[in-house]
């Protein structure tokens, strides 16, 4: 079975913890898009780790872990990541492989995109990893791949500057290199999860152009940068978190109100932990948002979501979700493309109780609130898309299956 996992807001869902614990079924993680601006973070046993490039289920010691097509490698961001797992006593020799279709992140690109960004009047607020120059080289035809590396007519005419760069990671990174497609072919039986990296409005396509990141973090994503046909995914999972935030410059229509609601932030930026994996920048935080949900649900063909954080809201009295933008004298109930009008809207709000309790510690369903279960329901509901997963913590454990990630 193939199941893909992708994030259904602006990164930061969550994904990390859910793609670790999915892993433990899958014997093969593929990582399809984005490059070391993404930033996961897994707690194990009280241990946090960091992860930018390194599909999370490197944890598992009988895990495949494969860096995909879609994806940009930065060696130096790929070679620090797992020394740091080696020095942390996680052995992943022969368990990690990239895709001869990847293509590579070159210093210069990294400088170029921090000063291109800082030099434009609206900037994105780029990581400053050098994705955007990587995936715009590579349009352009001019991107170097990991199969290059054995092209020696490719590389002798490499800037010399570029060649010098290489030169110490090329052999490491040809034995690393596999054809993904004949790789997925040759393990057709085994249990294959594609985890996606940033999110659906961060999707070059789908997103919040020009607000977004310069790779497929969609599910099509899955297909392209994972090397397999979109007939050969099998399901199709959406994380999101029980309110949104956002890294970075554009739009988030339900944005906490900076000067009614400046407290209900911090509160949730702490308690979240919503500060950037990869650059430390803390998140914009504000309501949950059902009308991008609802876009990420249909334009993902999502067939179950997973929901992260909800016990951020354990000690409130009300909870609030964004069904509706209001633009002028407008409703709008579908997600615009223009940022002309994500900029104007303003969140139509709806109230549900809180529950007032803490969820650390329900390990069913049924042990959750009926306040958290009606919040739930009403999710699903709007977004006509089942809720298969809850997240009460940050730990492995604290993690309510409804429905078996594995079954179609
Ligand atoms: P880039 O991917 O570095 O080009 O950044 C483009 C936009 O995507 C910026 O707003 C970043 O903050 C955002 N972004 C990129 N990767 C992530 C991620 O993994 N989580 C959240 N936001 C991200």
């Amino acid at each position: 079975m193939k199941v893909v996992i992708i994030g259904a807001q602006w990164g930061d869902e969550g994904k990390g913890k859910i793609v670790d614990y999915l892993a433990n079924e899958a014997q093969v993680i593929v990582r399809f898009s984005g490059g070391a601006n993404a930033g996961h973070t897994i707690v194990i046993g009280g241990e946090e780790y960091a992860l930018h490039l390194i599909p999370s289920g490197v944890f598992y010691p009988d895990k495949m872990v494969i860096l995909g097509a879609g994806m940009v490698i930065d060696p130096v961001a790929l070679f620090s990541e797992i020394r740091m797992l080696e020095d942390r006593g996680i052995d992943t020799r022969g368990r990690i492989f990239i895709s001869d279709r990847a293509h590579i992140v070159l210093p210069r690109y990294i400088q170029i995109d921090k000063e291109r960004d800082a030099a434009r009047k609206r900037p994105i607020g780029t990581t400053g990893r050098g994705i955007g120059i990587t995936y715009s080289m590579k349009s352009d035809r001019d991107g170097i791949r990991i199969a290059d590396l054995a092209w020696k007519e490719k590389m002798d005419g490499l800037e010399k500057a570029d060649r010098e760069f290489l030169a110490p990671y090329i052999d490491r990174l040809l034995a690393m290199s596999i054809d993904l497609s004949s790789y997925l072919v040759h393990h057709r039986n085994s249990q294959v999860l594609f985890e996606g990296a940033q999110g659906t409005l961060l999707d070059l396509d789908l997103g919040t152009y020009p607000y977004v990141s310069s790779g497929m973090s969609c599910a099509a994503g899955a297909a392209i940068g994972g090397c397999v046909g979109p007939r050969a995914i099998d399901k199709v999972l959406g994380v999101f978190k029980a309110y949104s935030t956002r890294v970075g410059n554009g739009p988030l229509p339900s944005e906490f109100d900076p000067d009614s609601e400046d407290e209900l932030c911090r509160f949730v930026r702490d308690t979240g932990r919503e500060y950037g994996v990869t650059t430390g920048r803390p998140r914009r935080c504000g309501y949950l948002d059902l009308v991008s949900l609802r876009y990420a649900c249909l334009t993902n063909s999502i067939d179950g979501l997973v929901m992260t954080h909800l016990d951020v809201y354990d000690t409130f009295e009300e909870i609030k979700a964004c069904t509706a933008y209001r633009i002028g004298d407008k409703i709008v109930e579908n997600f615009p493309a223009s940022i002309g009008c994500l900029n104007s809207a303003k969140p139509v709000l709806r109230s549900f109780p809180g529950w007032k309790k803490t969820l650390a510690g329900a390990l069913t369903y049924e042990e959750l609130p009926v306040a958290a279960m009606e919040y739930i329901e009403f999710i699903e509901r709007f977004c006509e898309t089942p809720i298969d997963i809850v997240s009460v913590g940050y730990d492995r454990k604290a993690t309510i299956i409804r429905k078996s990630p594995w079954t179609k």
